[in-house]
């Protein structure tokens, strides 16, 4: 259920304690409930989501891209694509937001121990990444090897750089950082993540695969994964269905019986062909 209180659709209010331009698109903000007891008993699970709310402009979902490890603030990051985004980039550190969380399903952190991990993301798409990375790197002696390769347009494109610094310092991860098209100074990968990844190979044995990014992406990516030996239920990605209610009630997500804001937004390619080809 999204909030304690008895009304599922009321936001709760958070205080913004901290904002961040991860690039010219994308602001990462700090929250913390306003009220402090509600900051120790929330809880959630890496992959799970919130609707933001900006005050007379409505609301959308994001990712919570914070990990259930660290919980001296939430964190969103929340790229510029209209109207309530648009808002929310307005928004600054001491300024009131809503907040409905946690929504959804998360990633089933319980499931991959044990194994290896492979973390494949594109953009923005490294949100839902960021809080599963940071869990298992929080509890590392529970997971594998841990692979990421995150893709971006340009340099300057990449979120979480100064994180990216740090997986790279890390001895028991490695990380794989890739430009869409060669560029002056730019001197790690080149080429689009699928292609990255077939040259990469990493086994499918005992390995679970994450994708997050544009769907373009997924796509390839999803084929890459199979060429690579990957079964349909060794594949996760999250789907960017639009939300509402968040609380399987409006109707807005659904795919057949399914409804992402509940049955999501994590799946399985398993799980996801076995929905309507309206996908
Ligand atoms: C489960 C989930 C997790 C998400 N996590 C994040 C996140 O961590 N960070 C982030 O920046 N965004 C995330 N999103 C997307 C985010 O919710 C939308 O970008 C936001 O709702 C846009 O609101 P808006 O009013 O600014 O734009 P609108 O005015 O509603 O839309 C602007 C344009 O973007 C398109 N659009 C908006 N939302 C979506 C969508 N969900 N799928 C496809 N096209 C869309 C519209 O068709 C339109 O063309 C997530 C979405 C879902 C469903
Ligand atoms: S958003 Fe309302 S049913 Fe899913």
């Amino acid at each position: 259920m999204a909030a304690e209180h008895t009304n599922p659709y009321l936001p709760e209010p958070v205080v913004i304690v901290g904002t961040e331009m991860e690039n010219s698109l994308v602001k990462t903000f700090r929250v913390v409930f306003e009220d402090a007891d509600r900051m120790k008993r929330f809880s959630f699970i890496p992959g799970q989501v919130g609707q933001l709310s900006a005050f007379g402009a409505g609301e959308a979902t994001f990712v919570i891209n914070s990990p259930p490890t660290r919980m001296d603030y939430l964190q969103f990051s929340v790229m510029q694509t209209g109207e309530v985004t648009r808002k929310l980039h307005q928004f600054k550190a001491g300024d009131r937001l809503g907040l409905r969380a946690p929504l959804g399903g998360g990633f089933d952190v319980e499931g991959m121990k044990g194994k290896n991990v492979v973390l494949i993301g594109g953009g923005i798409g490294m949100a839902p990444l960021r809080t599963l990375l940071l869990y298992m790197l929080d509890n590392r002696a529970d997971y594998g090897d841990i692979t990421v390769v995150y893709g971006s347009k340009s340099p300057e494109d990449f979120c979480y750089k100064s994180d990216l610094e740090e997986w790279n310092a890390r001895p028991d991860m490695r990380l794989i950082e890739t430009v869409d098209n060669s560029c002056t100074l730019w001197t790690k990968c080149v080429g689009l993540v699928p292609n990255v990844l077939l040259d990469e190979k990493p086994s499918p044995v005992n390995t679970i695969a994450v994708t997050c990014g544009p769907p373009i992406m997924i796509r390839f990516t999803l084929q890459a994964l199979e060429k690579l030996g990957f079964s349909d239920d060794q594949i996760v990605t999250t789907l960017e269905r639009r939300m509402k209610c968040g609380i399987g009630l409006c109707g807005r997500c659904n795919i057949g019986e399914k409804y992402v804001c509940v049955d999501g937004p994590v799946f399985t390619l398993s799980q996801l062909k076995e929905l309507p080809a309206e996908l």
